[in-house]
Order: structure tokens, then C-alpha cells, then sequence
């Protein structure tokens, strides 16, 4: 089968192939287009025929050949490879088994009628109406959500699914409809108002319906499904990830009409889990579209729970992560229309970090006169912040610990007590280990800049025995994704760099995020001439050798007290570090961990 693969990727001009769908100009390497991805203004999108392969810079959408028939006609990894056999004059050498895009047709198909019906009923159910209008629900919104009504008789749906002709027993499985005991065909929904849900691609894949009013159960949602995984999807992804994919950092609600409030005051990257706990599916969704989410939920007990919950995961997947603490009782919706969307607005951009928020959850939880406070005070410091940062909060509690008189003893206190908690170097060493490796995006924030420049070098000739004699230097890496590719690359080149254009090799790498940040930089064209271009990965070298050397100091330094003489030229090492780094990336923050 991979000699089918091979035998089609040279017969298909990927340029050809995306050129029969979007228009296209070359541009040096690569050809440039407007992408059929998303809502593209200027041309993002670019593909590059030495590669065989297309992305867009703005999106994030990318892939080779079969990526692309897979995408632009929906059609899984086989059925695509039959298209473009057939498109190639390839007789494939084993009869590998052909599910038609026949099923996925009639699922789209039966779940476009289903929202079409909604939405005509709505603007004929007076009641419906007039509970949107009483949540401010305006004809654009709804239009714009893709708000309907189910009307609660027992079979409208069923009726209209029978009189298009369409299939009873595949909109049961969609669980537009469900069988009673007779086995006559009954809507699922009814008496609610739907609430269309797409995936982040915007296929539309199943519906939450909401009671008018009070009632419980408050939703009923599709069943779960192949085509409906509550645990996979983000409601509101689909409108959310281009604001996203421009820098602007999520916003993490807990419900549909959250996502819909905060759109109106203008945070277009709201996006809600389905009713569930964040799930690792969830996070690794929002990680390939930001590296920053502003959690923002229910002011309840329950919310700031969900939060914490939160908070746990996303920051071990590398994400920056602020907690916006909303007035018990109240959620999104409320706080916009109670205080407008300015309020709402700089409500988020006044999130607390991450230790901000836990302390202040230590404070609404444990009393001050307590022991167990000031142990966990201790502890949350000494984990969560740098030395700097340290004296600041241990400045800001000091005057309130119990026991001691003096102002001085009292700090000195509670030095001590979070001295007592730092963990130990090891520990710290083995946290850079990092966890499992990220995909997409999030590859470029995993990587120091100087590990970026380096091995981006591999994708011109000319500086390939550079990066490679740095590849082969196992101290200079620091990160674990860069560990990652270059322990791909000496699978792939055990003894020397390899000969001829990256288009040559590429594809014995055996790391796909490996594959994608070269094809990712391959189109990157220096404005450097050679040798300059040579000097900047000598001096990236140099930064990767000087940073090394400085973890290696830090790992010597070990505590236990802080005391100020000690304090103070860490500090001052630390800024000259810094400042001599002027390529400021997220692992520098590594220096004080
Ligand atoms: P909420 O109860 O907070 O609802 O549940 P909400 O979205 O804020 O709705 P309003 O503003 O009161 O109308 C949050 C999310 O949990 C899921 C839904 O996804 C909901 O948006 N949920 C909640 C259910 O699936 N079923 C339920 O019965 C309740
Ligand atoms: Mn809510």
C-alpha cells in the first residue's frame, strides 16, 4: 500500500490539484492563494510543489495531497486515496476496502433538514419567541447561532424526515428521533429551544435544546455518537478559532447562551464545553488555535471548582491560563446584562494568574488564624512562584502571620516556612521533562527561539552541515520537543546530515510534528544572505551553549534559605541573562522555575 502512496504523490501535482479549486500565483517556491478554509481576505494560504504540501498561515489548516481530497470533499483517509488513484490512472494494488462518502452524505444531509425545520419553527412559536427576546436574543444573534424551536407535538420532525424521503433509522441514530413501543418514529426534542452544535470544522453535528423557562431537565442533547463526542468538541469553536488564530487568547465558558453572551460584548473567542468537565480532547483542541485561555466561569461554588479543575489542565499542556472570578450568582450572561459589555469585557482582561487565583481561593477557604493557611500558603509559593515573585507575595502576607510581633521576624517567618516547600533541584529538573509532546501550533511556543533557528536551518541546503553538527551536540538542546526532533533526526541520519533538497528526505522522518515544522519553515525564505545566515545560527548556538551553562549554575545554587546576599545576585544573574536573550520566548520563564 505505501507503494500505492508513493506511485500517487508522484503522479499528482499538488499544485494542480488545490489549483482546481482555489486560484493561485506563484510566489518564488511556493504558490499563494486565498484559503478555502476559512474566510480569507488577503491570500494566506500557500502551497509548495517541492514538498507536496499546503497550509495557511492564518488558519492553521495544512496537510499533503491526501489531506487536502480528505478535507475539501469530506471523504476519509481511503476514500480519498481511491479519488486520487482514479485521478492518477492507478490501479491499486490491493482492493483496500471502499466505504463510500454515501453514510456521511445522508447524516449531513438529514442534520441540515433537522436545522432547517428548527429554525422555520421558531419564527412561528410565539412563546419561543418571546423567551429569546426576553434574554435579549435578538433576529441576528438567532440567525447567527442558528437558534430554532422544536415544537412539542410528538412527531413533526418524524413527519417531515418521512416526507423528504429521508431515512427514520439514520435520524434515530443521529437521535433526531427516537421508537416507542409501537415502533412509530417520535421527536427527540420537544418544546425547546435548539441550539445548533458544529465542529470545529462547522460541520453541524448535533443539538442541545433548552427548556422555555424553568423546568428540569434544563437540556437535552444528542446522544453521543461517532458524529457527536461531547468530550471532543467545543461549542463555538467554529466562530472562534479565526479571532484566535490572530493572537487573541480564548475565553472558556461553561454554556451555550455564555458563548453567546460573550460574542455580544465582543470576546468573538468564547467557546464552552458541552456540559462536562474539560476533557485532555478539549484541551489539545484549543491548543492547536492559542497558547493563552482566560477562564471564565460561574461565580458559584461549583464554577470556581470547575475553574480549578481547569486550570489544572491547561497549564501542564503548556497554555497560559488567567481565572476570571465572576460575583457568586452570577455567569457571563448575567454580568452583561446587568453591566454592559465593557464591563464584561475588562472583567476578562483582569483575570488573575494562576497562583493569584489559588491563593485567593486559599483565602475564601481556610481563616488566617489557621495553621493549615499558612502551610498552604507556603506551599502554593514556594511551587508556583520564582524567587522575585516569592518576596513580593511573602511582602504582601507577612504583616498578617500570627505568632510573632516583630515586622521583620514576621517575614523572616514565613521565609522560612516557604523555603521549606521549594522542591528540591532534582524535582525541578525532572519537571522540564515536560509532558507529552504537543502537536501543531504549540510546537513553535515549546521550542526556544535559538532551538527554532537552528533546526529550521535544515530546510536550506546550504546550512544543513551546521544545524547537523549542532544536532549532534546533545547538551546544547533544552527543550523536549527540540529532544524530540533531533532524537527523529538521528533516526533518520545515525551518522551524517543527509544529502539532497529536504524534498528528498523528508518523508523517512519518522515524526509527523517534525515533519510539519520543517514543511512549516520550509517556505520561510531568508532575507540573510548565506553568510549572514550562517553567523545567526553560529550566535543561535552560542545563546543555546550560554543557557545551558546558566541551568547548570541554577541546579548547583540549591537552597535552602534564601538568604538576601544569595537572593541578590540570582537576581542580578538572572537579569543579565535575560537581557543578554533578547529573543524573549515562553521557556525563558524556565530560567526561575
Ligand atoms: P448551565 O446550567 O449553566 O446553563 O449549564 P446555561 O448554558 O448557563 O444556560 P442558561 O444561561 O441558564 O440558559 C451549562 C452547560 O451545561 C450543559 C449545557 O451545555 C449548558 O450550556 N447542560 C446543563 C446540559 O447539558 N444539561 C443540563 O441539564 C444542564
Ligand atoms: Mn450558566
Amino acid at each position: 500500500m505505501s507503494d500505492d502512496l508513493d506511485r500517487i504523490r508522484q503522479r499528482i501535482d499538488i499544485v494542480d490539484l488545490v489549483g482546481q479549486k482555489v486560484t493561485l500565483s506563484q510566489r518564488g517556491k511556493t504558490w499563494k492563494g486565498l484559503c478555502p478554509f476559512h474566510d480569507d481576505k488577503n491570500p494566506s494560504f500557500q502551497v509548495n510543489r517541492e514538498l507536496g504540501r499546503y497550509r495557511c498561515w492564518a488558519c492553521g489548516a495544512q496537510g499533503d495531497i491526501f489531506n487536502w481530497v480528505m478535507e475539501t470533499q469530506r471523504l476519509t483517509f481511503t476514500e480519498a486515496m481511491h479519488e486520487l488513484a482514479a485521478m492518477a490512472g492507478i490501479k491499486l494494488t490491493k482492493g483496500a476496502e471502499c466505504t463510500t462518502p454515501s453514510q456521511r452524505e445522508a447524516e449531513d444531509a438529514l442534520m441540515a433538514l433537522a436545522l432547517k425545520f428548527y429554525r422555520e419553527q421558531l419564527d412561528k412559536a410565539s412563546r419561543a419567541l418571546e423567551y429569546c427576546d426576553e434574554r435579549g436574543l435578538d433576529r441576528t444573534l438567532r440567525n447567527y447561532w442558528e437558534l430554532g424551536y422544536a415544537p412539542s407535538l410528538g412527531d413533526a420532525l418524524a413527519q417531515r424526515i418521512k416526507k423528504e424521503g429521508l431515512s427514520l433509522a439514520l435520524a434515530q441514530s443521529l437521535s433526531l428521533v427516537d421508537k416507542d413501543g409501537g415502533g412509530s418514529y417520535f421527536d427527540r426534542f420537544r418544546g425547546r429551544l435548539m441550539v445548533a452544535i458544529r465542529d470545529e470544522r462547522s460541520r453541524l453535528v448535533g443539538f442541545g435544546g433548552r427548556i422555555l423557562g424553568d423546568g428540569q431537565p434544563k437540556y437535552i442533547n444528542s446522544a453521543e455518537s461517532p458524529v457527536f463526542q461531547k468530550g471532543r468538541l467545543l461549542y463555538g469553536l467554529h466562530r472562534a478559532k479565526e479571532p484566535m488564530s490572530k493572537g487573541e487568547p480564548a475565553v472558556l465558558v461553561e454554556g451555550y447562551f455564555d458563548v453567546v453572551a460573550c460574542h455580544r460584548a465582543g470576546l468573538t473567542t468564547a467557546v464552552a464545553p458541552l456540559g462536562t468537565s474539560l476533557t485532555e480532547d478539549q484541551v489539545r483542541l484549543l491548543s492547536r488555535w492559542t497558547n493563552q485561555v482566560n477562564v471564565l466561569l460561574d461565580g458559584d461554588e461549583a464554577g470556581l471548582k470547575a475553574a480549578e479543575r481547569a486550570m489544572e489542565m491547561l497549564i501542564p499542556a503548556g497554555l497560559t491560563t488567567q481565572i476570571v472570578t465572576l460575583p457568586s450568582g452570577d455567569d457571563p450572561d448575567t454580568i452583561l446584562r446587568r453591566e454592559g459589555a465593557d464591563a464584561l469585557q475588562a472583567r476578562v482582561k483582569e483575570g488573575k494568574s494562576a497562583l493569584e487565583f489559588q491563593l485567593w481561593l486559599l483565602e475564601r477557604r481556610k481563616s488566617p488564624e489557621s495553621r493549615e493557611f499558612w502551610q498552604e500558603l507556603a506551599e502554593l509559593i514556594a511551587k508556583n512562584a520564582d524567587p522575585l515573585q516569592s518576596e513580593t507575595w511573602i511582602e504582601k502576607y507577612a504583616p498578617r502571620f500570627p505568632g510573632v510581633r516583630d515586622a521583620m521576624a514576621k517575614r523572616t517567618a514565613l521565609r522560612e516556612m516557604v523555603a521549606t516547600h521549594r522542591p528540591a533541584p532534582a524535582a525541578r529538573a525532572r519537571r522540564r521533562e515536560a509532558p507529552k509532546a504537543p502537536r501543531g501550533r504549540r510546537m513553535f511556543t515549546e521550542l526556544h527561539t535559538a532551538e527554532i533557528r537552528i533546526l529550521s536551518a535544515l530546510t536550506e541546503g546550504h546550512l544543513v552541515p551546521q544545524a547537523d553538527t549542532a544536532l549532534r551536540e546533545a547538551s546544547l538542546w533544552e527543550t523536549p520537543m527540540a529532544e524530540q526532533f533531533r532524537a527523529a533526526y538521528l533516526r533518520m541520519a545515525p551518522e551524517r546530515a543527509p544529502d539532497g533538497p529536504l524534498s528528498s528526505w523528508i518523508h523517512t522522518l519518522d515524526d509527523e510534528d517534525f515533519k510539519s515544522f520543517l514543511a512549516w519553515h520550509a517556505d520561510k525564505a531568508s532575507l540573510l544572505d548565506p553568510e549572514a545566515q550562517e553567523k545567526e545560527i553560529e550566535g543561535a548556538m552560542e545563546r543555546l551553549r550560554e543557557r545551558a551553562e546558566a541551568r547548570r549554575l541554577r541546579d548547583q545554587m540549591v537552597e535552602p534559605e534564601w538568604d538576601t546576599e544569595s537572593l541578590r545576585k540570582l537576581t542580578e544573574r538572572a537579569r543579565r541573562l535575560k537581557k543578554g536573550d533578547e529573543a524573549k520566548s515562553e521557556t525563558d520563564d524556565d530560567l526561575f522555575a
